[in-house]
């Protein structure tokens, strides 16, 4: 099937839409046509992607949650929450809404997507453009089939700040977002790690980070109270581009405000010296990401003791990419950029590749920090 796509569908999808981001469009209205039509996700599910799905009594349990199989959908390719039930259907374990800001916005200037198939990479600007979180949480209701208990795959909601909103009024910002989403979610992400949003990398200081985590783990204990559930498991996305001594920082961060865990990385602003010609501005995304994600997520590990989970994204494009990331001891893994590649059933392939070894995976633990 990735044959069939990598040397017939491909070559014919990247001359017709030059521009990345119409490609994505295109793909986004057959999946939102197949989403609204409930009995062809349900057969899809059935016929194609279910052998991929571990036995509902054998997942893999991360953050107190059950996942069907090893690897989800990045953020950024579903942002507004308009075809998600299609993608659990291509065979996700888990699918990642967003980001998602407190207000509406239409994003950067286009052109704002840009491919380097050589390389297997992508550049994006996107820069969160969304209806804003009111709009979002609505779309996500109206699908009441697919609501909380009644998916075979985790949702999880990832949630940025507002271009508009000045970097010291953030808090409040994210806390909108987080009350309007959390309940719709299984997980709620923190990207504070989109190069495309001017100064919110500066989230990652120590003193930022620690206000803005635990305002919204108090949010976050406050509501489970008040429904009489569980906190949801809250997760931090964080740049490839960060020193070791400044994640260490982010570490104790997490280890201080208990949070559920970590995803590792977003794209980087930094561009590969095999790459003259790429475009600077944006964040860069797929293969030549690889390498240093990992990094990222083995001194994670390490420094962590195998105790904070971490989900693994940054150039993904082979099951084998998979093997290594989670030999490092991540937990989950995370695709966008190769399923551009590699089509829409790479998810499918990976998990079908780890349906009969689950045992081996490694899996972190939740303890640390508690
Ligand atoms: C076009 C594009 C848009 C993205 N948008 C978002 C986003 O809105 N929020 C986010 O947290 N990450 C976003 N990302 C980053 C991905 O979620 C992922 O972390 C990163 O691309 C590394 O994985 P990959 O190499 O498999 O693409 C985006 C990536 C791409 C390629």
């Amino acid at each position: 099937m990735d044959y069939f796509y990598e040397s017939l569908i491909r070559p014919i999808v990247f001359k017709l839409f030059r521009d990345a981001e119409k490609a994505h469009d295109q793909s986004l209205s057959a999946l939102k046509l197949l989403s609204r039509f409930r009995p062809a996700v349900s057969l899809m599910e059935h016929f194609n992607m279910k052998n991929g799905h571990l036995p509902p009594q054998r997942p893999i349990e991360v953050f107190g949650l059950k996942f069907p199989n090893v690897v989800g959908l990045a953020a950024g390719f579903d942002k507004q929450a308009r075809v998600w039930p299609a993608l659990g259907a291509l065979g996700f374990g888990h699918v990642e809404i967003g980001t998602v800001t407190q207000q509406p916005q239409p994003g950067n200037e286009k052109p704002r997507v840009f491919r380097y198939p050589q390389k297997e990479a992508v550049v994006n600007s996107f820069g969160f453009p969304n209806d804003g979180a009111d709009v979002v949480a609505e779309r996500i209701s109206k699908l009441a089939w697919r609501g909380k208990g009644k998916r075979d795959f985790v949702l999880g909601i990832n949630i940025g700040k507002s271009k508009v909103c000045p970097l010291d009024k953030a808090v409040e910002d994210y806390l909108a977002s987080f009350k309007k989403l959390a309940p719709l979610a299984d997980y709620m992400v923190v990207n504070i790690s989109s190069p495309n949003t001017p100064n919110l990398r500066e989230l990652h200081n120590h003193e930022q980070l620690y206000t803005l985590l635990s305002e919204l783990q108090h949010e976050n204990r406050a509501y489970a109270q008040k429904t009489g559930g569980k906190a949801l498991p809250l997760l931090l996305k964080i740049a490839p581009d960060l020193t070791f001594p400044q994640i260490d920082a982010v570490l104790e961060v997490v280890s201080d405000t208990k949070i559920s865990g970590l995803i590792a990385t977003n794209t980087t602003v930094t561009r590969p010296a095999d790459m003259p010609g790429v475009v600077t501005k944006g964040g860069l995304s797929g293969a030549p990401l690889f390498e240093k994600a990992l990094d990222i997520v083995r001194y994670i590990v390490r420094a962590t003791d195998y105790k904070l989970p971490v989900i693994g994204s940054g150039g993904i494009c082979s099951v084998e990419d998979v093997d290594r990331y989670l030999a490092v001891g991540a937990s989950l893994v995370q695709i966008y950029s190769g399923m551009i590649y590699r089509g829409p059933f790479f998810a499918s392939e990976i998990a079908k590749a780890y349906a009969w070894n689950q045992t081996d995976i490694p899996h972190a633990g939740q303890e640390w920090g508690r």
